[in-house]
């Protein structure tokens, strides 16, 4: 039935496609009436077992935007709190007709199993620390917009580090796959003790020294120490994180000086990054949410086409 449920398997022109289509949500969000009726009568359920901000804000805001009716169902006040299992409120979300499904859940592979049991499109919204498609996807047509590359056009020959804990970023893994994909040559740097084994299997090359990452990028994305998925793996302390790892203003300067700045939030501000760093003209982070909404508006267009009786993918 059509899901987006990661990066992993879809094709160059399957990228372009999605990033194409957004173009014209940048536009309707950018107009005063800012509504469409494409998804007229049709009903999204976003099923949130985790925290999320941006993720969730976005994807409501675009169900609205399109006209579909939105409800959003949080773990914290559901039956999985009574012990229901994700099969169980799978199946119990299917019997509601919903038209499409978007889930963000703590476990890798969760997303893929309610796909399994649901008939309807399923949007992976992040899981675990395996995809998180549509990140993946707003950061690509952010930088796209930042460097003036046209619509149509990919981003081959970009050069992008991604700095922070590679080994358990959702972010990261869909990022290095979209980003290669699109002709990027993205750099990954970590600690030894963050760095995944097959990061060059994701088309990265390793670093280890954040300033020989950085040095003539033409962006560079930071990302959170997720200790909530810490299995005491890095120990270091914050101060010792921020001299090695940290985008500071005066490593920026020295190794980087007009690099595009991004981070996909939430920020450790004076951790992974610094404040007047993530303030500089230079930033995108503001901008990626941005991006996110018209992202988000394309993929639930998209992947609800065939039940709409249209012409879906590329
Ligand atoms: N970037 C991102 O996924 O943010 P949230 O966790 O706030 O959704």
């Amino acid at each position: 039935h059509g899901s987006l449920l990661g990066i992993a398997g879809l094709e160059r022109h399957e990228i372009l496609f999605l990033l194409d289509e957004s173009e014209r949500y940048v536009a309707l969000n950018r107009e005063a009436k800012k509504h469409s009726d494409a998804l007229s009568g049709l009903t999204i359920i976003n099923a949130f077992f985790e925290n999320s901000t941006r993720t969730l804000l976005s994807f409501e805001i675009a169900g609205k935007r399109l006209g579909a009716d939105v409800v959003n169902m949080h773990a914290a006040q559901s039956s999985v709190k009574k012990g229901e299992t994700l099969i169980d409120t799978a199946v119990t979300l299917n019997a509601m007709r919903a038209d499409a499904i978007v889930i963000r859940h703590g476990s890798s592979g969760a997303v893929q199993l309610i796909d399994e049991k649901v008939d309807c499109p399923v949007l992976n919204a992040g899981d675990g620390s395996h995809e998180h498609p549509t990140q993946a996807l707003l950061d690509a047509l952010t930088l796209r917009h930042a460097m003036g590359i046209a619509s149509g056009e990919a981003l081959d020959g970009v050069k992008i580090a991604i700095c922070g804990d590679i080994l358990h970023s959702r972010v990261a893994r869909s990022n290095m796959m979209c980003l290669t994909a699109l002709g990027a040559r993205v750099r990954a740097c970590a600690p030894p003790a963050l760095m995944p084994a097959n990061v060059e299997a994701l088309g990265a090359e390793p670093f280890h020294d954040f300033d020989a990452a950085l040095d003539g990028v033409d962006a560079v994305m930071m990302l959170r120490v997720q200790n909530e998925r810490m299995e005491g793996q890095y120990l270091a302390s914050t101060a010792e994180y921020r001299h090695l790892y940290g985008l500071t203003a005066k490593r920026l300067d020295a190794c980087a000086p007009e690099a595009w700045i991004m981070h996909p939030g939430p920020m450790n501000r004076g951790v992974e990054i610094d404040s007047d760093v993530a303030e500089r003209e230079k930033s995108l982070i503001t901008k990626q949410v941005e991006m996110g909404v018209a992202i988000r508006m394309a993929c639930l267009d998209v992947l609800t086409r065939k039940a709409r009786g249209l012409e879906g993918w590329a």
